[in-house]
């Protein structure tokens, strides 16, 4: 039956011949799924030991059966079709507010975090022009020029932009990068150059998928090879960029990792920076895992040397715990941005003479896309309501706890650690040796990792692992602002339960 909002007899909701009654629906509708978020997180809340991680986990055949959307041919299932539908989806969701989600590079958000994405929600406009996103428009320009200066870029025309997610970021700074140093390209394609682009061998793969998007081609991206702390050898990135030379290519970019996905590795950034300069090249920064470090005045030693770069990436929905999605690009001179991205079209972007590439207002001009979400606002929320000091203070917390977990991993003798002891970011990676060794076998230890880490999720733990060519796959545990001593000794506990299974 059509609830009570219903005007028509087969349709829900406010009349669509009326603006009125909206409000209230909207407040009807929070009202009927509030107890059931509040369930969901209060879940992930109890305690520092591990809660229940997901209600029912189910192998995707299972769980598209189970889901059975069924979306309506016709009439709506109004109230209680979505009710229905919103428990299911948090009854079968990973609650990433539990203290055992050690899984990927992010957590949950926080409670600031829920209500911007609700205003975000309302509002509902595009920041792609000023006319009509004026406040969002405004609060990006300030939260760019803001974060632009912790990373150290302090000339006047410092700032950036958002983008939807680290991989976005870093793709659009390479268009960036080949427009600003070639601007025929832009015109022309790429026709003419045979370009090449340097990478960690660390690195991100969002940096070979950028060089597809740009029509580079994956051959086009070179590996500089790490160190055993995961850091980019510099003189084998500058004697890679004289071969390419030498070999008639067009070397443009650099990509150096601050805080990389698997070991948490901070490139030697000053030293890369020189090479870029010797060599006339764009120096990028990936930053979007460890670029938060700037946060913190006792951790963002490690970025020394970013300010060199033309560009960095950072993205507070991972360590900071800002809603996904948030990712920003930063840069310390925003109209090279401007000059690299903006198009002509009138019916958008409504010029005057007075518009110029040192103050830009329309931020779709900044970007290669149009539509967008106004993230910025997201962690202008954050910032405001926890401070650079709440930041900091959960940045500390977290490498204090990575540092705890590889310590405690080093005493025991069915670990073998893998990253640094104390580990350069929040990654700790490591084998479980129930032999008390770790064999040189890959495919034995990858099935004892993967056997583990499935077990791991009834009792409240989600970790990943990564593969090694030599030695196989590793547990990468990822600890958080709110991850303790507890629950590391218990997930330790958890893995050590294991020793009778396997054996
Ligand atoms: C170093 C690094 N760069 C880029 C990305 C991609 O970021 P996103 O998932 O926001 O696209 C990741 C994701 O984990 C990452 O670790």
């Amino acid at each position: 039956m059509p609830s009570t909002t219903t005007t028509s007899s087969t349709s829900y909701g406010a009349p669509l011949s009326a603006v009125a009654g909206r409000a209230q629906e909207v407040q009807q509708l929070l009202a009927l799924i509030q107890p059931y978020l509040y369930g969901f997180i209060s879940t992930g809340d109890s305690g520092a030991g591990p809660g229940k991680l997901i209600t029912e986990p189910l192998p995707p055949h299972e769980l598209t059966a189970v889901f059975d959307l069924d979306l309506p041919a016709a009439e709506g299932r109004g109230e209680e079709g979505l009710l229905a539908v919103v428990k299911k989806v948090l009854r079968y969701s990973v609650n990433t507010w539990s203290p055992g989600f050690m899984d990927k590079l992010y957590a949950s958000t926080d409670p600031v975090g829920v209500v911007s994405e609700l205003v975000l929600a309302v509002l509902n406009t595009n920041v792609h022009v000023y006319q009509v996103s004026p406040a969002l428009t405004i609060i990006e320009k300030a939260t760019t020029v803001r974060l632009a200066n912790l990373m150290g870029f302090n000339s006047p025309n410092a700032g950036g932009m958002t983008l939807p997610g680290g991989s976005a970021s870093n793709s659009t700074s390479m268009v960036i990068a080949r427009n600003s140093l070639f601007p025929d390209t832009q015109t022309k394609g790429n026709g003419a150059y045979r370009f090449v682009v340097f990478t960690s061998a660390h690195g991100h793969y969002s940096i070979e998928k950028a060089a597809i998007l740009c029509g580079f081609g994956s051959e086009a991206v070179w590996t500089v090879p790490v160190d055993k702390q995961g850091r980019m050898i510099v003189s084998d990135l500058e004697a890679l960029v004289i071969k390419a030379k030498e070999e008639g290519f067009t070397p443009f970019y650099v990509n150096a990792g601050a805080g990389t996905t698997v070991l948490g590795s901070f490139d030697p950034f000053e030293e890369i920076g020189d090479v870029c300069r010797r060599h006339g090249l764009w120096f990028h920064v990936d930053g979007s895992w460890g670029g938060s470090v700037a946060f913190s005045e006792n951790q963002k030693w490690r970025l020394k040397g970013v300010e060199r770069a033309d560009s960095m990436t950072m993205n507070p929905h991972k360590m900071l715990g800002v809603p996904m999605t948030c990712s920003f690009l930063l840069t310390n001179d925003r109209r090279k941005f401007w000059g690299a991205t903006m198009a002509r079209a009138g019916y958008l972007f409504h010029e005057t003479e007075e518009d110029g590439e040192d103050e830009i207002y329309d931020l779709a001009q900044m970007t290669m896309g149009c539509g967008r979400r106004g993230d910025s606002l997201k962690m202008a929320f954050g910032w405001i309501y926890y401070g650079k000091d709440g930041y900091q203070e959960r940045i500390d917390h977290a490498f204090e706890m990575a540092a705890y977990f590889a310590n405690v991993l080093k005493r025991k003798t069915y670990f073998h650690l893998v990253s640094e002891n104390p580990p350069p970011c929040l990654q700790v990676c490591f084998y479980y040796t129930p032999e008390g060794v770790l064999f040189d076998n890959a495919k034995k230890n990858t099935t004892t990792t993967r056997a583990i880490a499935a077990k791991l999720v009834a009792k409240g733990f989600m970790i990943d692992y990564s593969p090694d060519p030599t030695y196989g796959e590793f547990f990468r545990a990822v600890v958080n602002s709110r991850t303790t001593k507890e629950t590391i000794d218990a997930l330790v506990c958890a893995i050590e339960e294991h020793l009778v299974i396997l054996n």
